[in-house]
């Protein structure tokens, strides 16, 4: 990594930090996910980054992928409990994946507690040749020592140019891996800590999807899209409603379903643990090094 490089890994870090403060804002009861959503990709804008992936805004068992739909009417409500994940690039450096949680039941502070102390826990064990397994098993601890279970199914990831989930893989249960962190890998880690059996599956709901792989396809719609997702967005995730305006709704929906059905396209089911449980999560992005880290999305 050359330093034209880390710098804008840094710039997108800072940016995606930026943004997640204030989405603290702009979240609020009786607000739309929806007009949420747009105001802090509007945000990362402004700012001179572009979201990495459409902002995450998953709900109560909603473990993640939960991006509001362009027509959605949900609203932001004292029953929920809000993941907010957000990533940024900076010409397609992803230097910031951060989130964190927002209770608005206000009852399950302990939850929002041990993901964020799981996380930071396992960021201040971060450095050079660090066993990967012995930050696992930091993380697991730390939830399961405050009553809630790891989601076993999601892990942290490395970072870089147009990826949003590279080697390696950190997961939040120990499991037995030999691998070690390398100086200069940029890694997102992102503890979940949940009140269900700690697995998330894919439920029905699907609002984000990334390029796969050129085939051929037929269709004139689905042919469109391919090559407009291609130039715009590259390999990183991207929502329906990003790319909604410039088709008619029912000829996108079939095409998003032959691309994903052909596998040209990736898609991401909303990931929900079990029902009526509550699921927390944090996440910072850091680079490795010799004697520890830095943090990138402050
Ligand atoms: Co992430």
């Amino acid at each position: 990594m050359n330093e034209k490089e880390i710098k804008k890994y840094r710039k997108a870090g800072k940016i995606a930090g930026k943004a997640r403060e204030k989405s603290k804002e702009i979240i609020k009861e009786n607000k739309t996910f929806l007009n949420a959503a747009k105001e802090i990709e509007e945000y990362i804008e402004k700012k001179g980054g572009k979201p990495a992936f459409p902002v995450n805004l998953s709900v109560n068992e909603e473990a993640a992928h939960y991006t509001p739909g362009k027509k959605s009417k949900r609203k932001f409500g004292e029953d929920q409990i809000i993941k907010v994940d957000i990533g940024v690039h900076v010409d397609g450096y992803v230097g910031g994946d951060t989130a964190y949680t927002i209770d608005l039941t206000e009852e399950h502070p302990k939850l929002i507690e041990a993901s964020e102390e799981a996380l930071e826990n396992a960021i201040s064990m971060v450095k050079k040749d660090r066993k990967i397994d012995e930050i696992s098993k930091e993380i697991q601890e730390t939830i399961e020592k405050k009553g809630f279970k790891p989601i076993r199914n999601l892990t942290g990831h490395g970072l870089s140019k147009w990826k949003t989930h590279e080697e390696p893989i950190i997961p939040n249960i120990k499991s037995n891996t030999n691998k070690k962190l390398k100086e200069g890998q940029i890694i997102a880690i992102e503890p979940f800590a949940s009140t269900g059996r700690g697995i998330v599956k894919e439920g029905r709901h699907t609002e984000i999807y990334s390029y796969d792989k050129n085939i051929p396809i037929r269709g004139k719609t689905a042919r469109d899209i391919i090559k407009k997702v291609k130039e715009e967005y590259n390999e990183l995730p991207f929502a329906e409603r990003w790319i909604s305006k410039d088709y008619q709704e029912l000829k996108m929906k079939m095409a998003l379903k032959k691309l994903t059905n052909k596998k040209a396209l990736k898609k991401y089911p909303v990931l929900k643990d079990s029902k009526e449980s509550m699921v927390s999560q944090a996440e910072k992005t850091i680079v490795v090094e010799e004697e520890g880290c830095e943090v990138l999305t402050n």
